[in-house]
């Protein structure tokens, strides 16, 4: 990778306070040593702990919504690239606040694309999910939405605009993994939703390599996706019982939770044939044409990829094995480790974790 991509450069990150922005800015001040980093997000708390965990004055913070263009204008004054995270996230408050997710992943992400065309950004990173490829529920449908004008921006003026889908990420808020260890730990046993169900699992590290490949690496009009690896929740939940449960924890089946998918995709069968790969990733050509994007990749589409659609049931299965090592490195079997997700768990007592769990879909009232 270009070690010197972001050199001398200003960022912006939208959702920057987030578990994937605090990665993104670990790996932006390690390996790249841009000028500046502007963190851009609601919450003065979660901005206040990043102050703590980073310490480093190239980091500039700014309370802000990315529904507030005026403030959007404002921060983006002098910014070179732009990586777009901020976002609801979390199924379930998407499909019971419609319009609140239509406002933040919707209007938010075309409030983006003005405002960095009226600042002569050089290139906007849009993070995408799963959830956005024939989406199901509310969420994914925003998230399509935000693609779609994502790429489209590509049309208007020399910022380039690119998207990256990301599949489910260890550990991060709203995963299954600090969820389930605290089912064990209070409860004594995991709840899982379908027997079949699968879900892609990369770490977080992972995923922000994918955004600054993307980053670096694309003329703007793709999207970018990483063959990543999928596991069975059943074994996840296995695993997580050999190493932290005992003779006495149980699984227990609760059925689909609303606006849930058996299997997640992140190519679609009708994107496949504008699809092609190099190294791990895919790279989705768009269906609008775009002058640039055909010059650059000519002729790339001609080597077929043989596969209908690219999907959590026909990637690479984890064993229990492989994902026992996965949780191992990240250090998900130590007692005392703690992420934001975890946190909050831990600081539930036992009738608000029910609640929680109950709210989430995860236990049946
Ligand atoms: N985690 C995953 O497994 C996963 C997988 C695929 C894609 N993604 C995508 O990756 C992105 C980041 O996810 P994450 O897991 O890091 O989420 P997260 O931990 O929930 O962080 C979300 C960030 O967005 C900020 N935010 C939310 N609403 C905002 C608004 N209206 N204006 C400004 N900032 C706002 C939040 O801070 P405040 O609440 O303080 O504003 C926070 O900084 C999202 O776009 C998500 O769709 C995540």
């Amino acid at each position: 990778m270009k070690k010197d991509f972001f050199g001398s450069s200003t960022i912006l990150i939208t959702g920057g306070t987030g578990s994937w922005g605090n990665e993104l800015t670990r790996q932006l001040l390690e390996k790249y040593n841009p000028k500046q980093i502007r963190i851009y997000s609601r919450g003065e708390q979660r901005q206040v702990e990043m102050k703590r965990r980073f310490q480093d004055d190239r980091i500039q913070y700014y309370i802000g919504d990315v529904r507030d263009k005026d403030r959007l204008i404002m921060v983006m004054n002098g910014v070179d690239y732009v990586f777009h995270l901020a976002a609801l996230k979390h199924v379930p408050v998407c499909e019971e606040n419609p319009w609140e997710a239509v406002k933040t992943n919707i209007i938010g992400t075309q409030n983006i694309i003005e405002v960095a065309i009226e600042n002569k950004v050089k290139k906007v990173i849009d993070v995408s999910t799963d959830k956005a490829v024939d989406p199901f529920n509310l969420y994914g449908v925003t998230k399509a939405c935000g693609e779609k004008l994502v790429i489209a921006a590509n049309l208007i003026d020399d910022t380039k605009f690119v998207c990256i889908r990301g599949g489910n990420v260890m550990g991060t808020n709203g995963s299954v993994i600090p969820l389930f260890k605290e089912q064990l730990f209070r409860l004594n046993e995991i709840t899982i939703t379908d027997e079949g169900m699968t879900r892609f699992l990369m770490r977080v590290e992972e995923a922000i390599e994918l955004v600054l490949n993307a980053a670096v690496n694309s003329v703007g009009g793709e999207v970018f996706v990483m063959r990543t690896p999928a596991c069975k929740i059943i074994n996840l939940a296995k695993v997580l019982i050999n190493k932290l449960g005992d003779k006495n924890s149980k699984i227990k089946h609760i059925g689909i939770r609303p606006g849930e998918k058996l299997f997640e995709v992140l190519v679609s069968k009708y994107e496949m044939p504008m699809t092609f790969e190099i190294d791990e990733y895919f790279v989705i050509l768009p269906q609008i044409k775009i002058k640039r994007i055909e010059d650059f990749y000519k002729g790339k589409l001609n080597v077929r990829i043989g596969l209908e659609e690219f999907n959590s049931n026909n990637t690479h299965m984890l064993s229990q094995k492989e994902i026992e090592s996965l949780l191992e490195r990240d250090g998900w079997f130590n007692l005392n480790y703690k992420n934001e997700a975890t946190n909050y768990l831990r600081s539930l007592n036992e009738k608000d974790l029910k609640r929680f769990f109950v709210s989430e879909g995860w236990v049946r009232k």
